[in-house]
């Protein structure tokens, strides 16, 4: 029976294994990680994230073939196959601070590998990392091996949350990068068949490992980029009267474009997309390419841009002040069918709407409340360093209040802000919410989700990113 030992019990490592273990009866499978909560979370009826359909795949192989543990070191010294999927953040400080990959997690986790082990490993990245991490890596292995031969390869993982489940059933491609020796093709043969389970053999594509590493970091950044288009185009439709899911439309119907991820949104979010276009600018830069790095770095600007503009149509439609205005904010996470709140436009557009003084109540069927304050209290990139947490400010918290519902975060509130496109947003009881609201009462979409028609009969002035503005918008231009 092949051994598969993963290192990281997180968004990226628990669904594949709870995948993989399903796919390969055959195959055990054990997913370790440092943190006791995490593991015990994994074992417990309340798992520590929430993904559609995963806890039936858990609960069909848990205790057959799949297992999860906190004795890291054993599970790695008895695998075949060891998948490192740890956290990834971006540095906080030194070199390339606020670019680079932290590999700290990575680095530690490849230095126990050589410790522990005493037969031959195939070692698999998971988690997105830097070109040449591979090699790196390699090294560390090598220089520590004790004899025990080492074939590292580059896995990168294609799911988006959310979709987790879904997406590692029918995946676009599997990839699979590693060395052109010998050993090499012999270890990416050992994965495939892991894969080859379920996936059809057309769709596992095998590369060089530095082409591997780069086309995670490239599909991220198309992916971003396109974002960062339809949104850009959003301000250039709001300016003219173009409506932006038309000219979307029409654009996507192009068969070399394409309709998917068209979608403006008040900015795109996630623990990826920014972090990994950081990253790529970063090497653009180390490798003396700065025209490149510079192109890049628009993707983001724009996404900030986006964010910005927002929380500025706000405030110039409500007098220009939001000071002591109620504002509820339906929607935390930074995308719907996720409690992940890495990234989100959410923490960007509260903390200006907080900086204006306003006071948000916020409502997410997914997100805790704790995490909401934390969230609004850390500084950038702080989130992927738990130990680097903070004390709460007494004044955020007291101008934040985190409800359990979308009619008590919008009850006498001045204004509502959609930042996520949770399906029941869609079919709440807005005359019921009109109702109960401040007047003039104002939506404010971040996510295009709402019928402005209908709202705008009820009575509300809706502003919907990249939507015909209505009149009162248009007497109010926002400065971005
Ligand atoms: C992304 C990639 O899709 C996935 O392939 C990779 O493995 C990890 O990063 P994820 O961040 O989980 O996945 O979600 P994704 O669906 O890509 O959404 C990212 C952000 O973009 C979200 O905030 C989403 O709301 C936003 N988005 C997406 C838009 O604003 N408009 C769109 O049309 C699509
Ligand atoms: C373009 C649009 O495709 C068409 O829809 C529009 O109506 C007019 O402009 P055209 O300029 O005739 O058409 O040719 P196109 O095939 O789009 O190529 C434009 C340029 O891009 C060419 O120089 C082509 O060599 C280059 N190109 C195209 C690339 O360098 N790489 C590619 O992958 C595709
Ligand atoms: P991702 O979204 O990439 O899956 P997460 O932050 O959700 O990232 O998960 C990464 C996991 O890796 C965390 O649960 C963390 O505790 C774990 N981890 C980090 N370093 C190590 C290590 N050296 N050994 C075991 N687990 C680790």
């Amino acid at each position: 029976m092949v051994k598969i030992c993963c290192i990281g019990a997180g968004y990226v490592g628990g669904p594949t294994m709870a995948v993989i273990a399903l796919k390969c009866p055959d195959v055990q499978v054990v997913v370790v990680d440092i943190s006791v909560p995490r593991i015990t979370a994994w074992n417990s009826d309340q798992l520590p994230i929430y993904e559609p359909g995963l806890d039936d795949v858990v609960k069909q192989c848990r205790g057959k073939n799949l297992f999860f543990s906190t004795d890291v070191e054993k599970h790695v010294s008895e695998a075949d196959i060891v998948f490192v999927s740890v956290n990834t953040p971006t540095k906080t400080r030194g070199l390339g601070a606020g670019k680079a990959a932290d590999l700290t997690y990575w680095e530690s986790a490849a230095r126990m590998i050589a410790d522990v082990s005493k037969s031959d490993k195939i070692v698999v990245e998971k988690s997105t990392v830097p070109v040449k991490t591979a090699e790196a890596i390699e090294k560390i292995l090598t220089h520590n091996s004790k004899g025990i031969n080492f074939q590292i390869l580059s896995n990168p993982e294609f799911l988006a949350e959310g979709t987790a489940i879904e997406d590692l059933f029918k995946p676009d491609r599997v990839l699979i990068g590693g060395r052109e020796t010998a050993g090499g093709q012999k270890a990416i043969q050992a994965l495939k068949a892991v894969y080859a389970h379920w996936v059809p053999e057309e769709n596992i594509i095998t590369t060089n490992l530095w082409s591997a590493e780069l086309s995670k970091l490239a599909a991220n950044a198309f992916l971003a980029q396109r974002i960062s288009s339809v949104n850009a185009m959003s301000a250039l439709c709001e300016a003219t009267g173009a409506n932006v899911s038309e000219v979307a439309y029409a654009v996507g119907k192009d068969t070399r474009i394409g309709p998917k991820f068209l979608n403006a949104s008040v900015g795109f979010g996630g623990s990826c997309f920014q972090k990994d276009i950081l990253n790529l600018v970063y090497i653009c830069e180390c490798n003396g390419l700065p025209e490149v790095a510079e192109y890049w770095k628009q993707v983001i600007k724009i996404n900030d841009y986006q964010k910005s503009r927002f929380v500025n149509r706000v405030v110039a439609s409500m007098f220009n002040t939001v000071s002591s205005k109620k504002i509820a904010i339906l929607g935390f996470a930074f995308k719907k069918d996720t409690g992940d709140t890495r990234e989100t436009p959410a923490i960007d557009v509260c903390k200006g709407l907080l900086g204006d003084k306003a006071c948000v109540s916020i409502y997410d069927p997914q997100v805790t409340e704790d995490q909401i304050q934390r969230d609004l209290t850390l500084n950038k990139f702080d989130w992927d360093h738990p130990l680097h947490l903070q004390p709460m400010s007494p004044t955020t918290v007291k101008q934040v209040a985190v409800v359990w519902d979308a009619y008590a975060a919008t009850k006498d509130a001045h204004a509502v802000c959609i930042l996520t496109e949770w399906d029941e947003f869609k079919s709440l009881d807005y005359q019921r919410i009109y109702d109960n609201m401040q007047k003039p009462a104002f939506i404010f979409d971040g996510r295009n989700v709402v019928d402005i028609e209908k709202l705008r009969e009820i009575g509300f002035i809706v502003y919907s990113i990249g939507k015909p503005l209505d009149a009162w918008l248009k007497d109010m231009p926002a400065i971005a």
